[in-house]
C-alpha cells in the first residue's frame, strides 16, 4: 500500500485499486491547496500532483498578489483596470466578485503565515482591529506595483511571492488531519456516474508513478486546478507538467471550454540559452526601463503613455517589433539606475540568480524576450468555480471566469485562486 495512504485520511482498497475520498482535488497548487484548506475538516480531502509539490506554476510567481489595500486605493479602481487591460472581454459580474475579496484573500493568507514583505515599522498605521491569528495586517504590507494598474496594489514576499505562499500553505496542507497530498499521481480522465440523472462528476481514473499502477477515486465531488498548457510553446515561464491536460478532460466530460486563443505572454522572460526564468514586472514597475541593444533607444516611450508600465499584451508586442527588426532575440532591461542595495534587497531571487549567470542586475543589462506565461481562457466556470458538469468545479489556470478577458492584469491570477478556492469550499454539498 502507498505509504501516503497509511495516514488513514483516505480509505483505500488496494485489491481494487480503488479509493474512496470525499473531495478529489487534481492539482496542488495555490488554487488546490486553497481549496482543500478551506473545506470543512469533517470531509477528507485528497490532492494530487503530477509530479513534485512544489512542481506548479504557483510555485514559481513571483510579482504577487493584487489587491486593493492602499487607503487611497479603491476596489472600483482594481476593477477598472483589469477591465481595461481584458481589453472589453471581462466578465464583468464575476471580475466584481473576485476583486472585491480581494482584501480578505489577502488577509487570510496573512493568517497562514505567508511572510509577505512589510512596510518599515515607523510607516505602519496603529492596528485598530487587531486579529490574533494574523502576525501583521494587510495594512502593513508593502506594496508594488505592475503594468496596467494606477497605483500601487500588489502584496508580495521578495520577488518569490508564489514560492512563499505555497511554502506556508503547503505546511498547513500537511499538517491537516483531513488533507492528504499525493505526490506524482496524474490524473488521466474524469469519472462521470451515468445511473445518476445528471451525470455527475465523482472521481477520477489516475496514475500512480510510484507504484506504477493505475488507480480509481471515487468522490463527492472534483476539483479541476491542474494549472494550465504554457507548455505548449516553444518558451514559457511555466513547468513542464502544464500541458493543458486539465483542459482536455473536462472537455471530454462535457463543459465548455472559452477564450483559448488568449495566451498570454510576459514581455521579460530572460533571453538566455533556454531558460525558463522569469524577470518580474516588479522591476519595471520599480523603474526599470527597456532598450533595444542596437540603437540604445527607449522604445516603449513611442508607444504608450504608461512606457514599460503599459499592460502586457502591449509592451510583450512592442518587445517582439524591437526583436524582429534587430534580428538579436533579446532587447535589454536596465535597472542599474536603481541603487543596489535597493535590488538586492527587494529582489533578491533574480539578483542571486543572475548573479550565478554572470549578468549582476546593478551594473549589467538583462536580456529579455516575451515567453509564454498565461492561458486568460479555460474551463469555463462561474465565480464559485462551478463548471458545466455537476460535481466538478475548476479554479486557477485551467479555469475561465472572466476575470482575464483578453490579457489578464499582473497579479490577478494567484488573487482568483485563493478566492475561487474558497467560493469552491462554501459552495460544495456538504
Ligand atoms: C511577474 O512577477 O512579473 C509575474 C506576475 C504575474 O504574472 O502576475
Amino acid at each position: 500500500m502507498n505509504e501516503a495512504w497509511s495516514a488513514d485520511k483516505v480509505t483505500s482498497n488496494s485489491a481494487e485499486d480503488t479509493v474512496q475520498t470525499d473531495i478529489l482535488i487534481i492539482g496542488a497548487g495555490l488554487a488546490g491547496l486553497s481549496t482543500a484548506l478551506a473545506l470543512p475538516k469533517s470531509l477528507s480531502v485528497t490532492v494530487l500532483s503530477k509530479s513534485a509539490i512544489e512542481v506548479c506554476s504557483s510555485h514559481y510567481a513571483q510579482g504577487g498578489i493584487a489587491a486593493s489595500l492602499d487607503k487611497n486605493d479603491r476596489v472600483a479602481d482594481h476593477i477598472a483596470d483589469t477591465l481595461v487591460a481584458g481589453a472589453g472581454l471581462c466578465e464583468t459580474d464575476n471580475t466584481t466578485n473576485i476583486l472585491s475579496a480581494g482584501q480578505q484573500a489577502v488577509q487570510w493568507l496573512c493568517e497562514q503565515g505567508v511572510p509577505f514583505t512589510l512596510i518599515p515599522q515607523h510607516e505602519r498605521q496603529p492596528y485598530n482591529n487587531v486579529n490574533p491569528l494574523a502576525a501583521f495586517q494587510t495594512s502593513d504590507l508593502h506594496l508594488t506595483k505592475e503594468g496596467g494598474h494606477g497605483c500601487r496594489r500588489v502584496a508580495h514576499a521578495d520577488d518569490a511571492t508564489g514560492r512563499h505562499i505555497m511554502e506556508a500553505l503547503t505546511l498547513k496542507a500537511q499538517a491537516a488531519s483531513n488533507i492528504t497530498i499525493l505526490p506524482y499521481h496524474e490524473a488521466l480522465s474524469l469519472l462521470k456516474n451515468s445511473a445518476n440523472p445528471n451525470k455527475q462528476c465523482q472521481g477520477a481514473l489516475v496514475f500512480d508513478y510510484h507504484n506504477q499502477r493505475k488507480l480509481t477515486f471515487h468522490s463527492r465531488a472534483v476539483v479541476l486546478a491542474s494549472g494550465g498548457l504554457g507548455q505548449l510553446f516553444k518558451r514559457a515561464s511555466a513547468p513542464n507538467v502544464c500541458v493543458g491536460d486539465g483542459v482536455m478532460m473536462a472537455w471530454q466530460a462535457g463543459c465548455r471550454l472559452a477564450n483559448l486563443e488568449f495566451i498570454q505572454f510576459h514581455p521579460t522572460g530572460l533571453a538566455l540559452d533556454n531558460s525558463s526564468f522569469l524577470i518580474s514586472e516588479a522591476l519595471r514597475g520599480e523603474g526599470g526601463r527597456l532598450y533595444c541593444p542596437q540603437t540604445g533607444k527607449r522604445f516603449m516611450l513611442d508607444i504608450d503613455k504608461r512606457a514599460e508600465l503599459a499592460p502586457r499584451d502591449i509592451v510583450a508586442r512592442a518587445i517582439a517589433e524591437q526583436i524582429n527588426k534587430n534580428g538579436l532575440g533579446y532587447v535589454n532591461l536596465d535597472v542599474s539606475h536603481l541603487p543596489a542595495e535597493f535590488l538586492q534587497a527587494h529582489f533578491p531571487q533574480i539578483y542571486q540568480t543572475l548573479l550565478e549567470l554572470g549578468i549582476d542586475i546593478t551594473t549589467d543589462p538583462i536580456p529579455v524576450a516575451p515567453t509564454a506565461h498565461y492561458s486568460c481562457g479555460g474551463v469555463v466556470t462561474s465565480a464559485n468555480g462551478l463548471t458545466d458538469v455537476a460535481g466538478l468545479y475548476a479554479a486557477g489556470e485551467v479555469a475561465y471566469t472572466g476575470l482575464h478577458g483578453a490579457n489578464r492584469l499582473a497579479s490577478n491570477s494567484l488573487l482568483e485562486c485563493v478566492v475561487v478556492g474558497r467560493n469552491i469550499a462554501t459552495d460544495l454539498p456538504r
